[in-house]
């Protein structure tokens, strides 16, 4: 049976945490869509453009991601306009799990055939966060260890003001 699934973030920037469930999902679904939500409200470093871009290349390899897409909306109306019925998340600590029941109860109160698939991360990636990875970098520390290469690369050039 075909699932489709849809794996909302802001990913600014991608990381090896969410290329770990990434990885984990693209083994089960055969029709994954990363939606990026444009998140005004973090203040992101990346333009919405910039991360289309480092999460496009970041996960290329996967033949069952088949669409990146961004949204300015809530998450329901963009699960329900893509026709899909089931969200992955990511769960690191019993915080992120309390967080994630209340989304939970609200998204399912606004659509109801809506139903989340969690997922733990692996214990090397329990711990990374897109704002640690750039508050790292800015004080020129490393964070190879917790972001693809070209994601690497584009947080040392946005904080030499280089486009990337
Ligand atoms: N491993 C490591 N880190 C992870 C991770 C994993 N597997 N999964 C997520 N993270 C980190 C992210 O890097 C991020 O770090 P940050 O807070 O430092 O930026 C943090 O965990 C949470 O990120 P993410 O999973 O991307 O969620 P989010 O909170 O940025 O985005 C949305 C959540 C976009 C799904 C949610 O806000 C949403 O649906 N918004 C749309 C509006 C809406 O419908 N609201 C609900 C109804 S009111």
């Amino acid at each position: 049976m075909k699932i489709k699934v849809i794996y909302p973030g802001t990913f600014d920037p991608i990381t090896l945490g969410h290329l770990d469930i990434i990885n984990k999902i693209t083994k089960i679904f055969d029709f994954i869509v990363i939606a990026i939500f444009e998140n005004t409200k973090k203040k992101p470093l990346f333009s919405i453009k910039e991360r289309i871009k480092l999460t496009k290349t970041a996960t290329k390899k996967f033949k069952t991601i088949k669409k990146v897409i961004t949204f300015n909306s809530l998450l329901v109306q963009i699960a329900k306009s893509e026709n899909i019925n089931y969200i992955i998340r990511g769960i690191r600590t019993s915080l992120d799990f309390e967080y994630e029941l209340n989304m939970f109860n609200i998204n399912k109160k606004m659509y109801p055939k809506l139903e989340n698939i969690s997922f733990f991360p692996s214990p090397k990636c329990s711990y990374i966060s897109s704002s640690l990875v750039k508050e790292i970098v800015r004080y020129g520390g490393s964070v190879k260890s917790y972001v693809p290469k070209s994601v690497h690369l584009a947080l040392i050039k946005k904080y030499r003001n280089i486009p990337i």
